[in-house]
């Protein structure tokens, strides 16, 4: 069999994207990622449901960030730049770091103290990024270096980068090529909101070169503790156990209502209760480790599924298949793991001791 030889999103989704013949192409094959069949979630909300899984995690640097990264570095690349600089609750820095290096470029990561995952920290560490963490939270490392990349000949690669957005739109398009058309719901975590924003962008050109059928309708989840888009105010102290979406005043915020309003969607918070308990779902029954702000796309879902807002669209289609991002892998945050699931204690190391703690019995064991 022909093993496929696949180059990154830029040289699978060249023609959608602002890249020429000449643009030195900076990719750790980023993209292709599966789109999973979620049999517990499609029977957790009803018989009618499809839910499928896009497991962004799976991405070089575990998350969705390098799907924009790879386009953005590029450019950066191709325009002479020397050095990028971002904001970042973690994954933008972390791929940022890592696509820099392999460009050759030198790197600047702004972070809130205390305030991002240890994997996260790990990697921009390693990738050899210069790490400045502020005594502020994200708006304000956003606003620093935007300020920053105005005065100082160093790229932006936050995703008021447009480069980022057109990168990450190449989800919709992997998506709608495995389904072969658009979900009716696509949900996913809004922090920043740029990834709302590039999808719909995404689905819409899908659109109008006639890829897909219809448009899908767009569900995004914030935290509510830091839920700034659906209150309609910037938050000053946002809260979260979903650090990276733990944003007060989105980028993109105007974008992301737009992506509602024009698909007819909904953004809507959920708890950090909520975040939880599917954080722990996803792991303990699909086998899938995501980080919190991942599972708030399929927690939303549980909460507009107990309003009943579906009911319409069953009655509408029969069925309905619903698409969720993942937007990054759960050992970004080991930390966070360990604590809201106690380790088991130590014991002898005996044969006895260890079958009593592991709670392992003859009746259990099914030929
Ligand atoms: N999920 C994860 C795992 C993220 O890291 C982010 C954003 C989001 C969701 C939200 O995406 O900002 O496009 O709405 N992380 C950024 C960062 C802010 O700095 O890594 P968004």
């Amino acid at each position: 069999m022909k093993i496929e030889n696949y180059r990154g999103v830029i040289e699978r989704y060249r023609k959608f994207l602002p890249v020429s013949k000449t643009t030195p192409v900076v990719t750790l094959l980023e993209g292709n990622t599966p789109l999973i069949f979620s049999p517990k979630i499609s029977r957790l909300l009803g018989s009618k449901f499809r839910v499928y899984l896009k497991y962004e995690g799976l991405n070089p640097t575990s998350s969705f960030k390098d799907r924009g990264m790879t386009v953005a570095v590029s450019k950066a690349k191709e325009e002479k730049q020397y050095a990028v600089i971002c904001a970042s609750t973690g994954n933008t820095s972390a791929s940022a770091a890592a696509y820099a290096a392999r460009a050759n470029l030198k790197c600047i990561v702004v972070i809130p103290q205390g305030a991002i995952a240890l994997g996260k920290l790990a990697q921009a560490l390693m990738h050899n990024a210069r790490v400045v963490a502020i005594d502020g939270n994200f708006d304000d490392a956003l606003r620093i270096v935007r300020e920053i990349s105005l005065r100082f000949p160093v790229r932006l690669v936050n995703s008021i980068n447009p480069h980022r957005i057109e990168g990450q739109k190449t989800a919709s398009f992997e998506i709608a090529d495995v389904l072969g058309d658009a979900p009716v719901f696509h949900s996913l975590p809004v922090g920043n909101a740029g990834n709302i924003t590039a999808y719909w962008k995404g689905y819409k050109e899908y659109y109008s070169f006639k890829k897909i059928s219809h448009l899908p309708v767009m569900l995004g989840f914030q935290a509510k503790g830091s839920s700034p888009i659906v209150q309609g105010y910037p938050f000053k102290r946002p809260k979260t156990v979903a650090t990276a979406i733990r944003i007060g005043n989105p980028a993109s915020w105007k974008k992301a209502v737009e992506a509602r309003n024009e698909s007819g969607g909904i953004i809507d918070s959920v708890t950090d209760r909520e975040i939880i308990y599917v954080y722990k779902l996803l792991a303990k029954e699909e086998g899938i480790f995501v980080e919190p702000a991942s599972s708030a796309s399929v927690a939303g879902l549980l909460k507009l599924n107990k309003q009943g807002y579906f009911d319409r669209f069953i009655k509408r289609f029969g069925e309905i298949t619903i698409t969720c991002t993942l937007t990054g892998h759960g050992l970004k945050d080991p930390e966070l793991a360990v604590k809201k699931i106690k380790p088991p204690g130590v014991v002898k190391p005996t044969l006895e001791a260890v079958v009593k703690k592991s709670r392992i019995n003859r009746e259990d064991a099914v030929p």
